[in-house]
């Protein structure tokens, strides 16, 4: 069927070995590049795999939602952290969880939520004091952890929330890796020496949140946290009963790991590009004194901070957190006239859309006039996707941005954050996309 499509164009002459250099070296770089170079959608075959990199809305649309049969994802390593967790589960068992889930990320529930962000929110803020240098990416860390600590599994204490979310981290930094790059081997090497430290983060993990399934089953009551819900939530469609505690807990794995350090990133963009444009920080301040009139916000501000949410919304399309993801073709099929072999890799190519200056004129440049609900709409639909879509869509998005409209505006309300003295700040794209290094920055109050 796929015969009658050429395979897509791409860097016929590169070696495995300088693909996999580069995007070791530079992967921003590398994912601007080769689109610039070979269009849209890019092939490049590394002796029996071949490599496909998607670099249009159109095209991602396909590959998310029409053609989303045609395509797999491909986690195998993740699973040893987050097991089956919905982040990495598929099929039929994927739909079932996320049904089961779903509830859990209700507008009321995430109402309830806000009460615990902005609440945390404001006890952060309240931590700090004019003219102090803070770590704003451990901060951020810090805030989003105990967010999704207390909102998971109801328990405020920070020192639980600080192991696990360590713990957590470790083990997916780990075992991190696209299966599919040609420095496979090396990797599994690296892993073997880290073996110890993998064990034991699994270890506190397993014991942490097996102890908390035991007791939230012990007191029998629904605690209002997401915890609850699992327990108690059931397949009425199936009719096959709740989850086994297993399935719980690799949830639990998976909402921690994918609830804290995309958002914790995110936020900390948010400061570095505010600290560096004045004028959209006294916009952004003078919506908040407006809307706020000196009382710290809640969940029912939230839809009246349209600004700020243009904010966030400019820094999550210049630093996507999730700034690439994988698929993997099934069977031979086809992405625009391309033809796409069985077993393709294939990247969805979300910081090369975010930069592209046919949707984004400028594409450097943080401007959140762009974000306005309209100039979104008038946009196609994946242009601007830092959740990704279709049947795979983030199911935290709504969590998210209420978490991070809040914590941007009880902060900015009270202070700004300043870049600490010859302080730059580099992207690092890894699992994530976040700014390298702790990222400190000048506490200053408002006047
Ligand atoms: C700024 C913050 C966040 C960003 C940018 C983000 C982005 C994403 C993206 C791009 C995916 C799809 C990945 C793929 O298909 O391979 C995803 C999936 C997911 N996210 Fe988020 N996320 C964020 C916050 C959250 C939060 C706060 C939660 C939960 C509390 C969460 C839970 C999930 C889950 C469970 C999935 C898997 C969904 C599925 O496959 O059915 N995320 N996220």
């Amino acid at each position: 069927m796929t015969d009658k499509y050429p395979l897509p164009p791409g860097p016929g002459h590169w070696t495995a070995w300088r693909l996999g250099l580069a995007f070791h070296r530079d992967p921003l770089r590398l994912f601007l590049e080769l689109p610039r170079d070979h269009g849209d959608i890019v092939h490049a075959g590394l002796g029996q795999f071949h490599i496909v990199l998607v670099t249009h809305p159109d095209l991602v649309e396909q590959v998310l939602v029409t053609h989303a049969r045609d395509f797999t994802k491909e986690h195998g390593p993740a699973r040893q952290v987050i097991g089956n967790g919905l982040l990495v589960s598929d099929g039929d068992f994927h739909l079932r969880q996320r049904r089961m889930m779903q509830p859990a990320f209700h507008r009321d529930r995430i109402a309830v939520y806000g009460g615990v962000m902005a609440d945390f929110s404001r006890r952060r803020r309240d931590r700090w004091h004019d003219g102090q240098q803070v770590s704003v990416h451990h901060e951020m860390t810090q805030l989003t952890q105990l967010v999704v600590a207390k909102t998971l599994f109801d328990t405020d204490v920070e020192a639980e929330a600080d192991a696990i979310g360590a713990a957590l981290t470790t083990a997916m930094q780990t075992i991190f890796l696209f299966p599919h790059m040609p420095f496979a081997g090396l990797v599994k090497r690296l892993r073997r020496r880290s073996a110890h430290r993998f064990d034991e983060a699994m270890a506190l993990i397993d014991r942490t949140l097996y102890r908390m399934i035991d007791e939230h089953r012990k007191g029998g009551r629904d605690r209002g946290d997401l915890l609850s819900m699992l327990l108690a939530a059931q397949d009425t469609e199936g009719g096959t009963g709740g989850m086994t505690d297993e399935q719980v807990r690799d949830e639990l794995a998976t909402l921690y790991v994918a609830g804290h350090e995309t958002s914790a990133n995110a936020l900390t963009w948010v400061w570095t590009l505010l600290a560096r444009h004045p004028e959209a920080e006294a916009t952004l301040h003078a919506e908040l004194d407006q809307v706020l009139a000196g009382r710290p916000p809640t969940v029912a501000d939230v839809p009246h901070l349209p600004y700020t949410e243009m904010v966030v919304a400019e820094s999550l399309r210049l630093y996507p957190p999730v700034w690439t993801y994988l698929r993997q073709a099934i069977h031979d099929t086809t992405i625009g006239d391309y033809s796409v072999p069985a077993g393709t890799a294939v990247f969805v190519n979300t910081y090369g859309i975010h930069h592209d200056a046919r949707f984004f004129p400028n594409p450097g440049h943080f401007d959140p006039q762009r974000m306005t609900r309209a100039a979104r709409a008038a946009r196609p639909r994946f242009a601007f996707f830092p959740f990704s879509g279709g049947t795979r869509q983030c199911m935290g998005e709504s969590f998210a941005w209420t978490e991070m409209i809040l914590v941007v505006a009880t902060i900015a309300q009270r202070w700004r954050l300043r870049l600490a003295p010859g302080q730059t700040v580099v992207p690092n794209a890894g699992l994530t996309l976040r700014a390298k290094g702790e990222v400190p920055m000048i506490v200053e109050a408002r006047k």
